[in-house]
Parts: C-alpha cells; sequence; structure tokens
C-alpha cells in the first residue's frame, strides 16, 4: 500500500513521461540512458561458469550467463518457444536451456537444441538477439545498443587499477529506488555536505569551475575532502592536496579526482524510471594512505588486506547508504510533487540534466530513424 501511494501525486497522477514532460527536470527525471555505451552490470565473481544472471537495462531483460569453458554470453532473457526467462533455466555445457520444454541456446542466442522428436534435428532458426559483452576492473560490461558501434566506444581507462602495482581499490555497488539522474545529481553535486555532516567526507564546497565540454560536464569545486573524524585519520595531508576536487559526468559515467591520489568512477545502470543500480570504484594512491597513530607509510599488500576492507566498512558504505536513503526519498517526493516549480541553486546539477536529456533525446531521433 505504501509503495503504490509513494508512486503517485496527491492528486493521484504519475509522473509524466519523458513526452508528457513539461520542463527539464522532469525530462530528465524521465529519460532513459542511451544504449550507445558499454554498462557494467555485474562484478564477474558473480557469474561463474554455469551461472547465470538476469541483468535488466532500461527494461530490458537480459541472461547474463557463462559457460562451462569460463567464457560470458549475454542473450535476450525470453524463451522463443513461449517467451519464459532463461534465466530460470540452467547451463548445459555452453548453452543456456528453457526451464520449460528444453530448448537450448548457444552464446549468440541461436536455438541449437530442441529435445524432443516433433521436429526431429530439423527445427526453424529461432534467434534471440545476443549482446557484446566485455570484462574490466573486475566488472561484466554490456553493449545495449548498435552492436555496430561497440568495438569503437570504449569502456573508460583506468590506467591506475592496472599494471604490476595497481592503487587500493574500494569496489561497492547498490541498488536504488531512484532515477539515474538522481545518482548523477547527488554524487556530482556538493552542496549536500549536511546530509554527511557526521563523517564529512567533503564539507564547505564552493563551485570553482563549471564547463561542458561535448558530452562531458566538468565541475571543480574547493572543499575540505575527507576531513571527517574517522576518514581524516586514513589520509596523508602532508602528502595530497585534499582542499580540492574535480569531478565529470562523462556521459554515461562519472569521476572523481582528488589531487591524483583519491578518485572514483560511478557506473549507472538505468533500471527503469524507478530503480537504478550504481557501482562505484573507489581507488586510492599509496602516497595518500597513512595508518592513525603510525608514523611510516602503509604497505599496499596491508592496506588491501586490512586497511581497504575496514574503510569500506566503517566510511564508505555508510556513506552511500545515507545517500541512497537520501535520493530514495527523493524519489518519493518526486512522485507526489513533480508539477512543482523548479529550486535548483547549483548550475552543474542543470548541466548534468540537460547532457541526461540530450543523450536520450539523440537514442530517439536514432531510433526513429531506423
Ligand atoms: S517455453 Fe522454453 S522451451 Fe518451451
Ligand atoms: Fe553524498
Amino acid at each position: 500500500m505504501r509503495e503504490a501511494a509513494n508512486l503517485i501525486s496527491l492528486s493521484g497522477a504519475r509522473p509524466p513521461t519523458f513526452d508528457q514532460a513539461q520542463n527539464r527536470r522532469q525530462k530528465a527525471r524521465a529519460a532513459g540512458m542511451n544504449p550507445d555505451y558499454w554498462y557494467a552490470v555485474e562484478w564477474e565473481k558473480n557469474v561463474k561458469p554455469g551461472q547465470t544472471v538476469e541483468v535488466v537495462f532500461w527494461k530490458q531483460s537480459i541472461a547474463l550467463f557463462r559457460g562451462q569453458d569460463g567464457r560470458l554470453a549475454a542473450i535476450e532473457n525470453r524463451c522463443a518457444h513461449r517467451q519464459l526467462k532463461l534465466t530460470g533455466g540452467q547451463v548445459n555445457g555452453c548453452n543456456l536451456t528453457c526451464p520449460y520444454h528444453g530448448w537450448q541456446y548457444d552464446a549468440t542466442g541461436r536455438c541449437v537444441h530442441i529435445p524432443h522428436e516433433l521436429f526431429g534435428n530439423k527445427f526453424p532458426e529461432f534467434k534471440l538477439r545476443d549482446y557484446p559483452v566485455k570484462t574490466k576492473y573486475g566488472l561484466v560490461w554490456i553493449f545495449p545498443g548498435d552492436p555496430e558501434l561497440a568495438e569503437e566506444r570504449k569502456i573508460p581507462e583506468i590506467p591506475e587499477l592496472e599494471g604490476a602495482d595497481p592503487w587500493g581499490l574500494i569496489p561497492i555497488d547498490a541498488t536504488w529506488k531512484c532515477h539515474h539522474s538522481m545518482i548523477l545529481d547527488n554524487v556530482s553535486d556538493f552542496t549536500h555536505a549536511y546530509l554527511h555532516r557526521r563523517s564529512k567526507p567533503f564539507h564547505d564546497a564552493k563551485l570553482t569551475r563549471l564547463e561542458v565540454k561535448g558530452d562531458t560536464v566538468e565541475v571543480d569545486y574547493n572543499t575540505v575532502v575527507g576531513g571527517g573524524r574517522i576518514s581524516g585519520l586514513f589520509v596523508d595531508r602532508k602528502n595530497t592536496n585534499t582542499d580540492h576536487i574535480e569531478l565529470a559526468y562523462e556521459y554515461p559515467y562519472q569521476r572523481s579526482n582528488t589531487d591524483s591520489r583519491i578518485k572514483h568512477w560511478c557506473f549507472v545502470l538505468p533500471i527503469d524510471e524507478q530503480t537504478s543500480r550504481a557501482i562505484f570504484l573507489f581507488y586510492f594512491s599509496k602516497d595518500m594512505l597513512k595508518i592513525p597513530g603510525l608514523p611510516f607509510k602503509v604497505p599496499m599488500s596491508f592496506a588491501r588486506k586490512v586497511v581497504f576492507p575496514i574503510a569500506k566498512k566503517v566510511l564508505v558504505a555508510p556513506l552511500i547508504g545515507e545517500d541512497k536513503l537520501a535520493v530514495e526519498a527523493e524519489q518519493e517526493g518526486y512522485n507526489r510533487h513533480f508539477e512543482k516549480p523548479i529550486a535548483e541553486l547549483n548550475p552543474a546539477v542543470h548541466e548534468f540534466q540537460q547532457l541526461t536529456i540530450r543523450k536520450w533525446e539523440e537514442h530517439l531521433a536514432k531510433q526513429a530513424r531506423t
């Protein structure tokens, strides 16, 4: 009952669709994400040989599975026969088998086996859509758009996480009950220090630069990064300038950089108008680390085993949890009051929303042409 009430306004109306939207905010809150990009959809370790995982990209259900040979595949999540979800089935060898009549699909979505006599071995060609898949940084990436563009589009380069001596990594993700544009607004808008007033990951932010370059919005703030009681313990301020942060919405991804020592990427997977998965990679140069109370440098091996797991638990997860609660409450507020006037003071938020809208319109225009 509560759920249903939160989906509609006091007058009983539902938030407008993209076509019905009357203003920039309504458009941003209804837009999908342009599918002609690589989207992080799952952690690689969560799809072991023989396992299937359902992935949803903007209402399209995709069956991600790993064959016994270790290769990943992603195909439409519906059996060509009676449209059951194939993720309800199982992997046999390198094929995915529907749970009902046992039709089998290979990694390209072709139906390759029907285990009854009606057709003998000569059944008509049933082919499901397949999606390009890649792995990088411990994540599985799917290209839900035009497959011809998959090779030219690049997954973000993160050299710090590659090579013999990668930076320390804190990976974290959560599914948020909100539109993806609200996550983008949240992670690059540093005016919400009040929400994090206990842990103070940043405070006293002043916007010093806002620039739109093609499909990227760059934003700089002067602020105190990691100045909280606990976070301050781990950051070596002698080596790291924590008075400034650069952020960017580099469509469709978001990233930050503090003095080339502390960085993050946020990869958002849009599931539907009110559900999104946010996958974060926070990564840290060894130069910025210190152990509370000790004068010497932290060896990265020790940081990986001890410092990062603790930091994830006591700092990062609670922080993301605060953002999640706030943004989910924002979604509920929007559902009830979507027609209220826009009261937005940070000019960066306007630009994030414009970019989201423009890229969705590009996709709609392309769809209309084909
Ligand atoms: S519904 Fe899938 S095999 Fe019949
Ligand atoms: Fe936040």
